[in-house]
């Protein structure tokens, strides 16, 4: 007997910022660099930064506090908790883990995605199958990063393009024919190298040398990556529309990863999309990877920009290098 497949849809938001602003003027006196140089080139002005006692499961359950609220469920009704993120607060427990012990959530499977600055939408992918096959009621889903612990603060290339913070989301079934419309998951693991963190795991294990020679911290090609993202931005929002019977004519509202303002517009540009549809809020927070996207919806949903029955595009790039694209009949 074949399994009924339920509509999913995200029933609740909530992010959280730390609250210590990093300026581009601060960092002017950190590393050999300009605001002006920052916001031309990126459109970032100011980013978050965590506290030394800060970890990444700390901003997610923070997180996911509010989308609880939001959604109105309880950690008894939480089935699944999935944490999409590059800096968890240890290899192992996972950070999944660590934010349903912080919640109280007795019963429920929790595990960590790895897909970077995708990673939230690889996670509202996963936890929509859960869902919509009836293993799962309510999933939670986190996007959270503490990547300024991961900056080398002596590379103007990557330190100034990073900053910290959370969102959460809570899906459930919803109407038929509402929510999750489709989704699209890519990766393109030979471009790997292209952005990594080349210490700490099996490859190459932490010793004085690699601290001393600074592998713990992100390395990137910035060209490169930059020309992925100029690529696949467009071509994934285009695929997903169409997987979803839909033509880029009805696109209402995009949330698309927030890595640079010029990547953005340069999407916008070859979808022949109004700025008006388009959010970003990079100035504010610079790119937070995993968390970017969620975050992002929250502040768009809380300014009333997004209204039920909108077609809503998740779009993203990042490490892998990998891409994903989602469509939202928005729901409440
Ligand atoms: O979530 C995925 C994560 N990564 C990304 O999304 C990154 C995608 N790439 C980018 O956003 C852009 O490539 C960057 C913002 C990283 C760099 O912008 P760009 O326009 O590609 O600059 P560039 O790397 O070609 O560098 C141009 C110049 C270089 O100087 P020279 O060689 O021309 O003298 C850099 O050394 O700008 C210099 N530069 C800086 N100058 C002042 C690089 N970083 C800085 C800086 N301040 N922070």
């Amino acid at each position: 007997m074949g399994r009924t497949v339920k509509s999913v849809g995200i029933t609740g938001m909530g992010s959280h910022l730390p609250e210590r602003i990093l300026t581009n003027y601060d960092l002017e006196s950190i590393v050999d660099t300009s605001d002006e140089w920052i916001r031309t080139r990126t459109g970032i002005s100011e980013r978050r930064i965590s506290d030394a006692d800060t970890a990444t499961s700390d901003l997610a359950t923070a997180a996911a506090l509010k989308a609880m609220e939001d959604a109105g469920v309880t950690a008894d009704d939480i089935d699944a908790i999935i944490v999409a993120t590059a800096t968890p607060d240890m290899a192992f427990p996972s950070t999944a883990c660590i934010v349903q012990s912080n919640l109280g959530v007795k019963e429920a499977f929790a595990f960590d995605i790895e897909a970077a600055c995708t990673g939230f939408i690889y996670g509202l992918s996963i936890g929509e199958k859960f869902i919509s096959t009836g293993d799962a009621k309510t999933v939670l889903v986190i996007g959270a990063e503490t990547l300024t612990k991961v900056c080398n603060w002596e590379d103007r290339n990557t330190c100034v393009l990073f900053g910290d913070g959370a969102g959460a989301a809570i899906l459930r079934e919803v109407e038929s024919g509402w929510g999750i419309l489709a989704s699209l998951l890519g990766a393109e693991g030979w471009k790997g190298k292209f952005l990594t963190l080349p210490a700490g795991g099996s490859r190459m294990p932490a010793t004085l040398e690699t601290v001393k020679s600074g592998k713990h911290f992100i390395h990137m090609n910035g060209g490169e990556v930059y020309k992925f993202a100029v690529g696949i931005m467009p071509t994934a929002t285009l695929k997903v529309m169409e997987k979803a019977g839909l033509t880029t004519g009805d696109i209402d509202f995009i949330v698309p990863h927030q890595a640079n303002k010029r990547i953005v517009e340069s999407a916008a540009k070859r979808l022949k999309i109004g700025s008006e549809k388009i959010f970003m809020n990079l100035n504010k927070y610079g790119n937070m990877s995993s968390a970017s996207i969620p975050v992002a919806l929250d502040e768009a949903l809380e300014q009333g920009l997004i209204k039920k029955g909108d077609n809503v595009v998740l779009v993203g790039f990042g490490a892998g290098l990998t891409w994903g694209s989602c469509v939202i009949k928005w729901s409440r």
